[in-house]
């Protein structure tokens, strides 16, 4: 099965839409809601795309809540409809467009209910244009404009727009991040980005690269240690490339940048990436033991893959056992005109470094099929760089132009059946990759994080023992049997059965 990085959840049906009763506003404009004469409204937010997404919803989720507001069982109750759009290929932004007769039909039949659109689907530029392609939204805010979501829509408790990574820290602080997982957390610690790839719409959507704080960073990760977090995991476009835009600071007078791909950074004396994870790992229990057991960052670039940061992998044992690097094409002229600035024989000897330093170390990435100008002879030289690196698991996507990037001036010449070709080919020869890096593990026993049940039992009765599943260190999806108890605890697991996308064991002393 095709295997996207973009994470949907699912829109419930057309029908849904059908308005419930709701509370009437007394003006069809922007700033719509009065509070003084209105009920408080119940919203629903609707998260399409990646993990930053997820993460900026649960920050709006709770910058509504703490505004007074309470969340609606879902959408066909909610008076105010969240969408947050991902922007990355043609077909997420079709999923919204999709929907808006049907948000229409339903503002008509009551016209209290406002819609917001945020996310990446919205860019500076024109605003008609954006009106014209969602016509049932009332308000548009850019993913830097989030924190003024109450604000804009008038309600009670509204702060100002701060900075957006000041602004976290504030609702960190007052308990307003309404985190949808108790065992697992994202931590934001950069946003926007300041690559060059030319097929990608989100330097336009998310701006230039900002890093938080470090303290703030710092100070986030200690309250979720507190709170009993198990894991959690740094978020950004490029975590790797955090601290380059920080103040210079005698703390960190040792930090030197260490760059050998792409563009310079100047991170002379300021906190890198190396040294925040340092910095976490280093929160330690009266054991020694490191308070968050289980550190994860995605993504990183290759530019910023540098040896600091191998080291500080290799070296804090919270930091988990796996990279997601993208790689994009295994063609140097594809990837030239990609914009990415790296060879594959440079990107292979950064993976070599990194597995002789964590031997144990799983490796993703990411993989575009279908590029201009991509030839049979450039997309095989991709299937051979996968057959010699050996990931555990690809994320692969055909290309899809998207308006405004330096790609969309180049020809989109490879046709879709041969793209869709590509893809197909690229996932079966993973899919066999897959199968035996996984077979390798059978008989060996790792520690499983378990999350979650994998079904309820047949009937909807409550067994004594369940299917449940969790992710080892190196975030591969293993099942086990066992009791329900086990959910958020972190077990040692034999591994008995392997396939191309999980693995099969039982609990193990
Ligand atoms: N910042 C990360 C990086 O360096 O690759 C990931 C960014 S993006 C949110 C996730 C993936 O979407 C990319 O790695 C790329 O494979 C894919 N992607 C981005 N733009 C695309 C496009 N125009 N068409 C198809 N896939 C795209
Ligand atoms: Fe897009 Fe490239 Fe930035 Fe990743 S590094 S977000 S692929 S421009
Ligand atoms: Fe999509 Fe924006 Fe993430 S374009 S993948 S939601 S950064």
């Amino acid at each position: 099965m095709r295997q996207l990085p973009v994470l949907d959840l699912p829109m419930p049906p057309a029908a849904a839409l059908q308005p419930a009763r709701r509370p009437s506003a007394p003006t069809p404009e922007l700033v719509e809601y009065v509070t003084d004469d209105v009920v408080m409204p119940r919203f629903h937010i609707w998260t399409l795309g990646c993990q930053m997404n997820r993460s900026d919803s649960e920050e709006m989720a709770g910058a509504l809540v703490a505004a007074g507001c309470s969340e609606a069982e879902g959408m066909a109750t909610a008076d105010l409809i969240v969408i947050d759009t991902c922007a990355i290929r043609e077909s997420a932004e079709q999923k919204v467009i999709g929907r808006m007769g049907v948000l229409g039909r339903a503002k008509e039949a009551d016209p209290s209910l406002r819609v917001v659109l945020t996310g990446c689907s919205v860019r500076d530029g024109d605003q008609g244009a954006l009106k014209r392609r969602y016509p049932a939204v009332d308000l548009f805010l850019r993913p830097d404009q989030q924190t003024e979501l109450v604000a804009r829509l008038g309600l009670a408790g509204a702060t100002t727009a701060d900075r957006l990574p000041h602004a976290r820290a504030t609702a960190v602080a007052a308990g307003a991040v309404r985190r949808q997982d108790p065992i697992s957390a994202w931590l934001p610690i950069i946003y926007g980005c300041d690559k060059t790839c030319t097929y990608c719409i989100v330097p336009l959507s998310r701006g230039p690269e900002r890093s938080r704080p470090y303290d703030d960073v710092l100070a986030e990760a200690r309250s979720l240690a507190e709170l009993g977090y198990q894991e959690v995991t740094l978020l950004g476009q490029n975590v790797n490339s955090y601290g380059h835009d920080l103040p210079r600071d005698a703390r960190f007078e040792g930090v030197r940048g260490g760059r050998r791909l792409g563009r310079s950074l100047d991170l002379d004396g300021r906190p890198d990436f190396a040294t925040l994870l340092r910095g976490i790992d280093g929160h330690r229990d009266a054991d020694g033991h490191p308070r968050i057991p289980r550190l994860r960052f995605v993504t990183s670039h290759p530019w910023d893959l540098t040896d600091q940061l191998i080291a500080a992998m290799a070296e804090c044992p919270s930091v988990c056992e796996h990279l997601h690097l993208p790689i994009q094409s295994g063609d140097d002229a594809v990837l030239r005109r990609m914009g990415r600035q790296y060879t594959v024989s440079a990107y292979v000897e950064l993976v070599d470094r990194l597995r002789a330093a964590v031997p144990e170390m799983s490796v993703t990435t990411d993989v575009i099929v279908g590029f201009s100008g991509e030839t049979d002879a450039a997309f095989q030289r991709t299937l051979d760089l996968l057959s010699s690196v050996r990931y555990e698991k690809v994320f692969a996507a055909a290309f899809s132009v998207r308006p405004g990037t330096p790609a969309a001036r180049l020809p989109d010449d490879v046709p879709p059946a041969i793209k869709r070709e590509r893809l197909n080919a690229l996932l079966a020869l993973q899919e066999g990759i897959g199968q035996a890096v996984h077979q390798q593990q059978v008989g060996r026993v790792f520690e499983v994080l378990v999350e979650g049940m994998r079904r309820t039992a047949p009937g909807g009765h409550v067994e004594p023992v369940q299917q449940l599943s969790g992710r080892d260190r190196q975030h591969r999806l293993v099942h086990l049997d066992g009791p329900v108890e086990l959910i958020g605890q972190r077990v040692p697991v034999l591994i008995e059965r392997a396939g191309p996308y999980a693995l099969v064991g039982h609990l193990t002393a």
